[in-house]
């Protein structure tokens, strides 16, 4: 079984690259760039991976991404989260990045995209690992910086292929970013959104109508709402799931309380994903594993949520049937 996990092609569509800064590279990074930390060491930055919910571990993931100062630094990091998902046989990832929490500290958005880019081009060449960029607006910020930074981006829009929207999802609707996703869609972004992760169902709902996104992240709220979740099937709108995720910020009391196989089984396009795998105690492979071992998904059930990445993804329909 684990090794039908391993040996599966995958597809990542919910990573969020900051994400992937593990314990041992902030150390790493800290002395390159001298810079103080506030723990003694590796093991003690690991030892406070400890979160309620999903701001506690925001308070850390800010903090920890200090270190993130030069070009270097963004390939480093960008480069050890490929490294990672070619060993779990992962064939296309879809890479988020926060430009707000970089150029919010001075760092210039050319160092941030650069550094990424230039990672992302050595594994299609090295591996035939493809991969797809998206610039996510932090949502605990006005829409008027979201504003700012969509223009900031102007010069990099050939590099960027949408738009998305992460942070702390309760107090900060969708509604509040219409006007900025109605001018990201008039630049040709393609357009998602974090929704229903703390967030209500209707949440889900308004990402749909008023942001008007063709993918939700997360989106595990919709089994709160049946008449959302039909839609969600009719449709066929994918949802970047992400189970290690749901047990570490307690979205979930336990693996086999998670609401996958129910979205699954009603004809849902949901997918497995890792979206922060330092914070949240594993990558592609591991998340798989959770499902199997701890909600008994079985191999057609991995299978079918396999394909369903490669259906969700932005690969044209040439790239995707090499895949399956
Ligand atoms: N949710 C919201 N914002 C985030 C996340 C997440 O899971 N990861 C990084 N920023
Ligand atoms: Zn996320």
């Amino acid at each position: 079984m684990t090794s039908f996990i391993s040996e599966l092609p995958k597809v990542e569509l919910h990573l969020h690259i900051e994400g992937t800064l593990e314990p041992e590279m902030v150390f790493a990074l800290a002395q390159r760039n001298g810079i103080t930390l506030d723990y003694a060491d590796e093991s003690a930055l690991r030892a406070a991976y400890q979160f309620s919910d999903l701001q506690s571990f925001l308070d850390l993931y800010y903090q920890g991404m200090q270190v993130l100062q030069t070009e270097q630094d963004f390939f480093d990091l960008t480069w050890a989260y490929l490294e990672r998902s070619h060993a779990d046989n992962v064939r296309h990832v879809e890479v988020f990045f926060d430009p707000q929490a970089h150029t919010e500290r001075g760092v210039p958005l050319a160092a941030v995209i650069g550094g990424i880019v230039r990672a992302l081009e050595q594994a299609r060449r090295q591996w035939s690992l493809t991969s797809r960029l998206i610039l996510s607006f932090l949502r605990h910020l006005s829409q008027a910086a979201a504003f700012d930074t969509l223009r900031q981006a102007e010069p990099f829009r050939q590099q960027l292929s949408g738009i998305g929207l992460d942070s702390a999802e309760q107090g900060n609707p969708p509604t509040k970013f219409a006007q900025v996703y109605a001018a990201a869609q008039a630049q040709g972004y393609r357009l998602v959104a974090h929704a229903g992760e703390e967030g209500p169902a209707s949440y889900i709902r308004d990402a749909l109508d008023i942001l008007k996104v063709e993918r939700i992240d997360h989106g595990v709220a919709a089994i709160d709402d049946a008449p959302l979740m039909a839609r969600l099937a009719q449709e066929r709108i994918p949802l970047t799931v992400c189970p290690l995720s749901n047990l570490k910020l307690q979205v979930i009391n336990d693996m086999s309380e998670h609401p996958m196989l129910a979205l699954l089984h009603a004809g849902l396009c949901v997918t497995v994903n890792s979206d922060d795998p330092a914070y949240f105690g594993g990558y592609m492979n591991a998340n798989y594993r959770a499902l199997q071992q701890g909600l008994g998904a079985s191999e057609r059930d991995l299978l079918q949520l396999a394909l369903n990445s490669v259906e969700a993804c932005w690969l044209s329909p040439e790239e995707k049937a090499v895949l399956t």
